[in-house]
Parts: C-alpha cells; sequence; structure tokens
C-alpha cells in the first residue's frame, strides 16, 4: 500500500525574456490573477500535503507575492537556473532544510506560467500516476506543432522509454506529436534518488529533469505518459501576445462558467470577469462591461452597458449603467448612471440614485436617497430619503484638510449648491437654489444665502439700443408684455 500524500513543487525561477518586462514572468496577470497565482489555486485544490515554490530570478518580489497569495508555501531559491532537474534539487534542499522532506507519496513538477491548468486536472493526473504505480508519470499532449516541447519516444509496444528536448532529438523524434507538457509526476523516494543522478551532457547543458524518464526505465521502473484531453490547459504565456491569447481563453472559460450558473451576458467578446469575481443567478450583463477584483452581484442586478466595476458589491436588482466604479457598495433596487463615477467608500443605501454626471468619494447616501444630476459629493452623509439638487458640489477641501459634510433625513436641498465642510444640514431641512451653505442649517429650516435679485427695468433699451437684443426688449414692450414673474425681483 503506497501513500497518495501529495507534494507539489512549482518551478517559477526562470526570468522569462520574452516578455521583455521588468516584471518577472510568473506575475504578469491575468482574469485579475497573477499566472503564479492562478497555478497556485489550482493546485491548492488538488489538496497537497505541502507546496514548494522554487524562485530565482527577482526572487524577493517572485517569493513576496507568492508568500501573500498562500503564506504557507516553502520557497526554494535556485541562484541560478541551471536547468528544471537543477530546481527540483532546490525544491528538496529546501524540504530537507525544513526537516519535511516526503518519504512517500507523490511529487508533482508544474510550472508558474501555465495559468489555465484547472486543479481537476493535476488531481486527475496524480491519481493515473498513483493507480499507475509509476516511479515517473507523464502529462503529455498531443499537439499539431510540437516544436519547442520535449518529445514523448515510445517503442513498439507504446511504452514509454524518454522524453527528448527539441535540441537533442533527431529528425524522426522531432516528427512526434506527443510532447511533454512539463507537469511531471514522481514516486518521493525515486525523485530523492534520481535527482542526484541526472547530470548535464546535452544541448544545453542543462540539468534536465526530463532525463528521470530515462533513468527510470534503466532501472527496470514503470513510467507511464496520460495525454489531457485538452492540452490548451497546459499552455505556457511566454510572451504578451501569448499573455493576451490565454486571457482571452480564461475569460471565456469563466463567463461560460457563470452563463452556466444562471448569469445572462449578452455580449461575452466585450465582457470581461476577473477570476474572484462573484456573481448570483439571473444577474445580467450588457456589453462592454468589466467586472473586476472582489467584485460581487447579486441576483437580479443589471450591469452595463460599457460598465467598469472593480471591488464593488451590488445588491439584488440594482441597475448600473455606464459607470465607473471603485470600492463601492450599491444597495438592493438602487440606481446608478448613466456616467457616474464611483470613487473608493461610496455606500448607495437600498432604493437610492446615483445619477448622470455624479462623482462620489467616501460618501454614504441612505436608503432611497438621490444625487440625480451633476454633482461632486465627497466626504459627505447623506440620510434616507433625501434629494440633493442638481449640480450640487460637497465642498469637502479647504485647500489644507478635508472635512466632512453630514445632511439628514427627508431633507431637500436645491440646484447648485455648495456645500463647505464642515457643514451639517439637519433631518427635513431645505435649501435655496445657487445656496452657498457655509452654517449648519437646523432641522426643517430653509438655508438661503444667494442674494435678493434686483432687475433693471428698460436696462437693454438704454444701453442695447439697434441690437437684437434692445430692439427685442423694445417690441416687448409696445406689444404691452411685462414678462412671466412681473418686476419684484424675487428669486429664491
Ligand atoms: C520544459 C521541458 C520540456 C517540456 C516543456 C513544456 C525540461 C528539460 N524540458 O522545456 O520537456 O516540453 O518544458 O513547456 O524540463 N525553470 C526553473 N529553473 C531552471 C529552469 C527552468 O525554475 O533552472 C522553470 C522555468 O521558469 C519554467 C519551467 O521551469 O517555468 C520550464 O523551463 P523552460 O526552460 O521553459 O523549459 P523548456 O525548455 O520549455
Ligand atoms: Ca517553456
Amino acid at each position: 500500500m503506497t501513500s497518495d500524500q501529495l507534494t507539489v513543487i512549482v518551478l517559477a525561477a526562470g526570468g522569462g525574456t520574452r516578455m521583455k518586462s521588468k516584471t518577472p514572468k510568473v506575475l504578469h496577470s491575468l482574469a485579475g490573477r497573477s499566472m503564479i497565482g492562478h497555478v497556485l489555486a489550482a493546485v491548492r485544490s488538488a489538496r497537497p500535503a505541502r507546496v514548494v515554490a522554487v524562485v530565482g530570478h527577482q526572487r524577493e518580489l517572485v517569493g513576496d507575492h507568492i508568500r501573500d497569495l498562500h503564506d504557507d508555501v516553502v520557497l526554494a531559491v535556485q541562484e541560478e537556473q541551471h536547468g528544471t532537474g537543477d530546481a527540483v534539487r532546490a525544491a528538496l534542499a529546501a524540504l530537507a532544510d525544513a526537516d519535511d522532506l516526503p518519504e512517500e507519496g507523490t511529487v508533482l513538477v508544474a510550472t508558474g506560467d501555465t495559468p489555465l491548468l484547472t486543479g481537476a486536472s493535476l488531481t486527475r493526473f496524480a491519481a493515473e500516476h498513483h493507480a499507475a504505480q509509476a516511479a515517473v508519470s507523464i502529462l503529455s499532449g498531443v499537439v499539431p506543432d510540437p516544436f519547442g516541447y520535449g518529445r514523448i519516444v515510445r517503442d513498439g509496444e507504446d511504452e514509454v522509454l524518454a522524453i527528448v528536448e527539441e535540441k537533442d532529438a533527431t529528425a524522426e523524434q522531432r516528427a512526434i506529436c506527443e510532447i511533454n507538457s512539463g507537469i511531471l509526476a514522481f514516486e518521493a523516494g525515486f525523485l530523492r534518488e534520481v535527482i542526484e543522478r541526472i547530470g548535464n551532457d546535452n544541448a544545453k547543458g542543462e540539468y534536465y529533469l526530463t532525463d528521470a524518464v530515462q533513468l527510470a526505465r534503466d532501472d527496470g521502473q514503470t513510467v507511464t505518459a496520460h495525454p489531457i484531453d485538452d492540452v490548451g490547459q497546459t499552455e505556457g504565456a511566454n510572451d504578451r501576445v501569448q499573455l493576451a491569447e490565454l486571457g482571452r481563453q480564461l475569460n471565456r472559460r469563466i463567463l461560460e462558467d457563470w452563463m452556466r450558473e444562471g448569469v445572462t451576458v449578452m455580449d461575452p467578446t466585450t465582457t470581461w470577469i476577473d477570476a474572484d469575481v462573484e456573481l448570483a443567478a439571473d444577474v445580467t450583463i450588457l456589453p462592454g462591461t468589466q467586472l473586476l477584483g472582489a467584485t460581487s452581484v447579486a441576483e437580479d442586478a443589471v450591469i452595463g452597458p460599457d460598465t467598469t466595476l472593480e471591488d464593488c458589491e451590488i445588491g439584488s436588482g440594482a441597475r448600473v449603467v455606464r459607470t465607473h466604479g471603485q470600492l463601492a457598495v450599491i444597495g438592493a433596487g438602487a440606481t446608478v448612471g448613466p456616467f457616474s463615477y464611483l470613487r473608493p467608500g461610496t455606500r448607495l443605501g437600498d432604493g437610492g440614485k446615483i445619477g448622470a454626471f455624479v462623482e462620489t468619494k467616501a460618501a454614504d447616501i441612505g436608503p432611497g436617497a438621490k444625487v440625480p444630476h451633476l454633482s461632486y459629493v465627497g466626504d459627505a452623509e447623506i440620510g434616507e430619503g433625501t434629494n440633493i439638487g442638481a449640480g450640487t458640489i460637497f465642498a469637502n477641501y479647504d485647500g489644507v484638510a478635508k472635512h466632512r459634510t453630514t445632511v439628514g433625513r427627508h431633507a431637500r436641498t436645491a440646484s447648485n449648491n455648495t456645500f463647505v465642510a464642515p457643514v451639517h444640514i439637519g433631518d427635513g431641512a431645505g435649501t435655496g437654489a445657487g445656496a452657498v451653505i457655509r452654517n449648519d442649517v437646523p432641522p426643517g429650516a430653509l438655508g438661503l444665502s444667494a442674494a435678493r435679485q434686483r432687475n433693471l427695468e428698460g436696462w437693454a433699451e438704454r444701453k442695447r439700443a439697434d441690437t437684437p437684443q434692445g430692439d427685442a426688449a423694445r417690441a416687448a414692450r409696445e406689444a404691452g408684455e411685462n414678462g412671466p414673474h412681473g418686476a419684484d425681483g424675487s428669486a429664491d
């Protein structure tokens, strides 16, 4: 009875020169997660007893990133990259240092740049390896263009003899279309022993982990290769063209998973959803929408078109149209947009409204409260059922420090107001059009600050004679028109 305890080694020491980037290859991201983040998530779901990541190129950056994601991953340092065999040797040395070298069970070796690989595929491969009681198993794939890959060489009985790397292959071997995906499984005891025997006498002068296959065969041990159906899962991104292509495929997978869970995605080609987003059934996503980071959307909400939400929480039945939002919480049945900008700390209560050309930041807007038009609401609290007039500016910044404005429940503020923080407008209070509110308005009071209007009668005929304006004024007087508002100059 052999143990099915699983150890996973993830190789991530290479530089990824073809990315042409100051960022190490495995830290490039797709669907809101780094490549290595995707690989570690898949590895995690295979429930391993221990995980080792081999870092080398920019190892501080890569190591810190891995620790942030999964703090129980053992980091092994490979100072110089002398090949995959050398990398695995570094991983085993790190486990030995931690006094946690596996005596038995399966050791899976994967690479940090295959973001499409699923946990289910890893689990299935580990189980196949275990069932075959093989010393080494290869997750292989059949591809139309095998260039660059290690080829799986089999004998007349279909038994695996060796993996031959591109540069070491004969013309005949180069024609083989079954390739090594780079994911191998080892019996722990065999790996510990064989890793010391791998040499570097080959075209690249590197220690090839894949040489373990032939060494196992020389020992008379079992080697198996398991072709994966969906060979795309083991594809790596070596440059940004491949990164974009894998990103597109991953996005498509995420969208299809959500559609199967009851989410309507009207246009999958223009919709982007990150791996960590959560959606409920009967959510509808309209074209041109990006749901990023840890965004969640509750049932019956409709998002889009042309909306980007990052780390937002959208309540059930809410409607968010042509909006850019970050770290905002939108209540059930609330409406946002079109053309709204929700900055961090925006909270809109159930049934509330943030309307067209409204920017909000650190704003707590109560249930049923509305900011319908053309406003800036920063560092503010607005009570339940209150309506903020069109064109209101919450002036939160005095040039040195930020201050808060609070507006009570069921207040009615008028158009074109400026609330100069810190200031408080009480429950049920109101303001006049154009008011600049510098002092608190008590509950139920009407705050006015605009100067009383004066009308200079006959001004246009006196000052603008013989212009279209003066002519129009004269014609109106001759026709006996007095204007709709009389001449008392009231304006509130
Ligand atoms: C390797 C396999 C090849 C397989 C291919 C699949 C070997 C010898 N060859 O070739 O059979 O078809 O992957 O993509 O294993 N790495 C380290 N340290 C090193 C060298 C590599 O951590 O010293 C990491 C790299 O960062 C990379 C992975 O191992 O993630 C594979 O290395 P790479 O040099 O790309 O190997 P290939 O030549 O592609
Ligand atoms: Ca490679």
